[in-house]
């Protein structure tokens, strides 16, 4: 079993679940350690009253993940398949830690952009090892001044991107795919994003979304 449990993403996963308040509505990918939710149960952030959504592909883990959720929650959503295949527009979500620590991809640009929100907070990882995709042409065919308007939320006091990996387009486009995704139906504000190096680049990215 692999555990998820290395010094940045035990950095992250802090990070990622820093949320004001006790979740309402909240989705993880928590993997069969479940340490995310383990985590935001110790924090304070869930309880057994959060509606929780998990979600995970490989049917392996999904088993151990439902006996987390029966014992700790009085209502939850386990979903058995990828994420686009999930109906999240039949929730409204407050609070989210997208672990997918894979590449942003459409499908997943698709998914979250049919989510519905109450003033909610969202974190994101996405492997960054990513070139010429769709995003980066978006990125490179954006007209200056709304370019301008991104690149302030991305570059403002407080967050960390240290390009250590060279990867600035693909930091730009992962945070633009998230960014775009929200943009049209609600205010998107980036709060924090961070590049490490797990077993691959990495970025970590947090937000705030506002009706
Ligand atoms: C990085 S692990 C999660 C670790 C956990 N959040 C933690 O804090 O330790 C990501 C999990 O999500 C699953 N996953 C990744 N991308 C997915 C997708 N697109 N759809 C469904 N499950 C996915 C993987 O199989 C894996 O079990």
């Amino acid at each position: 079993m692999k555990t998820y449990d290395g010094v940045f993403k035990r950095m992250v996963r802090e990070l990622a679940v820093d949320w004001q308040g006790v979740a309402k509505t909240a989705v993880f990918l928590p993997s069969d350690s479940c340490l995310c939710l383990k985590l935001a149960i110790d924090k304070k952030k869930i309880n057994k009253n959060t509606f929780i959504i998990a979600v995970e592909k490989d049917y392996k883990k999904v088993k151990i993940i439902e006996n987390f959720l029966k014992s700790n929650f009085k209502n939850y959503y386990m979903h058995h398949g990828e994420i686009h295949q999930l109906n999240i527009d039949k929730f409204i979500i407050d609070r989210a830690y997208f672990d997918f620590c894979g590449q942003i991809s459409d499908n997943i640009i698709d998914f979250l952009n049919k989510i519905n929100i109450d003033d909610a907070e969202l974190s994101f990882t996405f492997h960054i090892a990513i070139r010429n995709n769709k995003l980066i042409n978006i990125l490179n065919s954006l007209n200056y001044d709304y370019l301008n308007g991104f690149k302030n939320q991305i570059y403002k006091t407080g967050i960390h991107l240290l390009y250590k990996n060279g990867y600035k387009k693909s930091v730009e486009s992962t945070l633009l795919g998230i960014y775009l995704s929200f943009i049209e139906t609600v205010n998107i504000k980036l709060q924090f994003a961070y590049e490490y190096n797990d077993t691959s680049p990495m970025l970590f990215s947090k937000w705030k979304l506002t009706n």
